[in-house]
């Protein structure tokens, strides 16, 4: 399997999600370690997403996880990431990151700037879209992408991280 960090600009979102996808098989294989498997994905999502033309003149800021705390299930703590410092602790229901997980739904946000209790931790995001990690019905993590662009993310955007999201909450292990 090839892993790249990059893409053709010119590559349609869909297909795009396809070698995401196989690109983010390939990266788990044989690896069940859940801080290792988030950590390069949120490298091959981060570098992929900005290799896209559609990103290129407005880019992916941030893409990474956050997890539910093991001592307070009412909390997101930060996970792996690529980007800027970020926020450390997200309560649950609260901005784009909590709501996602307390409702178990994902976000699509267009304008963060709009969204009632956004958090803001770079002050260059405009759109947010953030993918709840649901396993055995509960939830263990979200993941969370903000863009430079107003309106960066679609429903293609979400059919395609959602099933990412089911790749890697099926390869590793959340009990470590
Ligand atoms: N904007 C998020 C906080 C996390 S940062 O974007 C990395 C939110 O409102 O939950």
């Amino acid at each position: 399997m090839h892993i790249s960090n990059g893409y053709d600009p010119l590559t349609p979102k869909g297909s795009f999600y396809n070698e995401l996808l196989e690109e983010t098989q390939a990266i788990v294989e044989g690896q069940k370690n859940w801080v290792t498997n988030l950590a390069n994905a949120s490298a091959v999502i981060y570098h992929g997403l900005r290799s896209l033309q559609h990103f290129q003149e407005k880019p992916i800021n941030w893409a990474g996880f956050y997890i539910i705390d093991k001592n307070d299930s009412n909390k997101l703590i930060l996970g792996p990431f690529q980007g800027k410092v970020a926020c450390t602790e997200i309560a649950l229901g609260k901005g784009v990151c909590g709501t996602a997980a307390q409702l178990m739904q994902t976000q699509v946000i267009k304008d963060v700037h709009a969204f009632p209790g956004h958090i803001a931790c770079d002050s260059a995001s405009n759109s947010e879209i953030v993918v709840p990690m649901v396993l055995d019905g509960h939830v263990i993590g979200v993941l969370d992408i903000d863009c430079e662009k107003v309106e960066g993310f679609s429903e293609e955007d979400r059919v395609g991280l959602e099933a990412i999201v089911e790749v890697l909450i099926k390869s590793s292990e959340w009990n470590q």
